[in-house]
């Protein structure tokens, strides 16, 4: 894979913050409105199958992930769709199991992927899957979907993706009931400053401040990964993955003193929890605040929470200007055993209608620029707000800005770190990885 190809996709997506206006707002489009595309093949002998592998589990994953699938079975009625999850929030656990099935030669339809290095780096390039450029034609993706996406997953000329949605990295979600009844206000943005004064409050109140759910420890990971944009701001952050910021610099080391004070206040039982568990633990008042990909949002939903009256969110602390961008899209294996059904799955995913049903449910925006804004609430529309004029950054956490050897060289160290709380060793760790994987001073 070439490294700069990437480089330049992130740098797009940077600039994307400043040069689009309105990027999610309805616009044009050429396809029907509202529709899903019409299957365009019936299936031939033995292609009445399909596998969608994934790591969508929880509730309200495996409620968005139905949803596709009943966009789906619009295409495709007869097809008899094989729901290949493995649990693991973040596919901690799914990746490695993909590529075992990857390297056997035994691969599923379609699956799971976030664009930029995890797509390019674990998928392109050793040649696991088949562009899709032509679907991109035939159904008019060219018009709708943003080009700075479009550019991280497309390698000499060839788009090897489709979007189902774009999730904001950086929420940070609340029990407003919990908020109210300790006199702890949110406003439009917070500082980490206003984040430990309410969590001194919460405190002394015997209330825990900070819900986590770390089985897994990207979810760990993911709240350094916000304290990092909110703390350095998204220009420097953008820099660490083209070099031109240090894992040295002193603002990285601010936030991972900053880190280290959050993890103070987090639930005793963290590790014991997964990250939905740890939503569930904050809905049920055990905890108040969680800093999460808006996934999270999925659960509330799916627990029939009311956005501004169950649960409130603001940007995490410090991170307001910035949209921390976690994709989700999914890829036709190089063959696959039902190509054609693989076919219109990523039609029925990439189409207005089928955009229009996921998102709601998972949290995230859709990626198409058409989508009809009156069918989201108000967290949708804030994160579209979001999305139209904040800095679009990448997330290393869930795989796009940074190859999967530095990605597990950041969960080694936040596992040491949260044990030893070493500054110095920590960002040692961190600027020896990304010299190791070429892109670090
Ligand atoms: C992310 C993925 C999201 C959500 C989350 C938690 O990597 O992009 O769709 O599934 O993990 O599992």
């Amino acid at each position: 894979m070439s490294y700069k190809r990437i480089v330049l996709g992130l740098a797009l997506i940077f600039v994307l913050a400043v040069a689009l206006t309105g990027c999610a707002a309805p616009a044009a489009t050429t396809a029907p409105a509202g529709e899903a595309p019409a299957a365009t093949e019936a299936p031939a002998a033995g292609d009445d199958k399909l596998e969608v592998f994934s790591w969508w589990t929880s509730g309200g994953e495996a409620a968005a992930l139905d949803s596709l699938f009943a966009t789906f079975k619009g295409l495709s009625a007869s097809t008899e769709i094989i729901n290949a999850t493995v649990a693991g929030g973040g596919g901690s656990a799914a990746r490695g199991v993909l590529q075992t099935r990857l390297a056997g030669g035994d691969p599923p339809d379609t699956w799971q992927v976030h664009p930029g290095f995890e797509l390019l780096g674990q998928y392109v390039d050793p040649g696991y899957v088949d562009p899709i450029t032509d679907l991109y034609a035939s159904e008019n993706w060219n018009d709708v979907m943003p080009q700075g996406l479009v550019d991280l997953m497309t390698k000499d000329g060839e788009i090897y993706s489709v979007l189902a949605g774009v999730h904001r990295g950086n929420g940070f979600w609340y029990n407003k009931k919990l908020l109210d009844s300790n006199g702890v206000t949110v406003g439009e943005t917070m500082s980490v400053d206003e984040f430990f004064a309410a969590a001194e409050t919460l405190k002394a109140a015997g209330v825990t401040p900070l819900c986590v759910g770390d089985n897994g420890i990207w979810a760990t990971a993911q709240l350094f990964e916000n304290t990092l944009l909110g703390v350095i701001g998204p220009e420097k952050y953008a820099g660490l993955w083209d070099g031109s910021t240090s894992f040295a610099d002193a603002g990285v080391k601010e936030a991972m003193e900053i880190y280290g004070q959050m993890l103070d206040y987090q639930n005793s039982d963290h590790s014991a929890l997964s990250w939905d568990q740890a939503v569930k633990k904050l809905m049920e008042g055990g905890c108040a605040f969680n800093s999460m990909g808006d996934w999270a949002y999925g659960e509330f939903v799916n627990a029939q929470q009311k956005d501004n009256e169950d649960f409130g969110w603001v940007s995490h602390p410090g991170s307001a200007g910035g949209f921390m961008i976690v994709a989700d899209g999914f890829v036709l294996a190089k063959n696959a055993p039902h190509p054609e059904q693989t076919k219109n799955w990523l039609r029925a995913i990439g189409s207005k209608a089928g955009q229009e049903a996921f998102n709601p449910l998972k949290g995230s925006i859709p990626a198409r620029t058409d989508a009809d804004r009156a069918k989201f609430g108000p967290y949708h529309n804030w994160s579209m707000d979001s999305f139209a004029a904040d800095a679009l950054v990448p997330s290393v956490v869930h795989g796009s800005a940074a190859p999967a050897d530095f990605q597990q060289a950041l969960n080694d160290a936040v596992t040491s770190f949260v044990v030893d709380k070493n500054v110095d060793a920590f960002s040692n760790a961190l600027v020896t990885a990304a010299k190791a994987s070429g892109f670090g001073q």
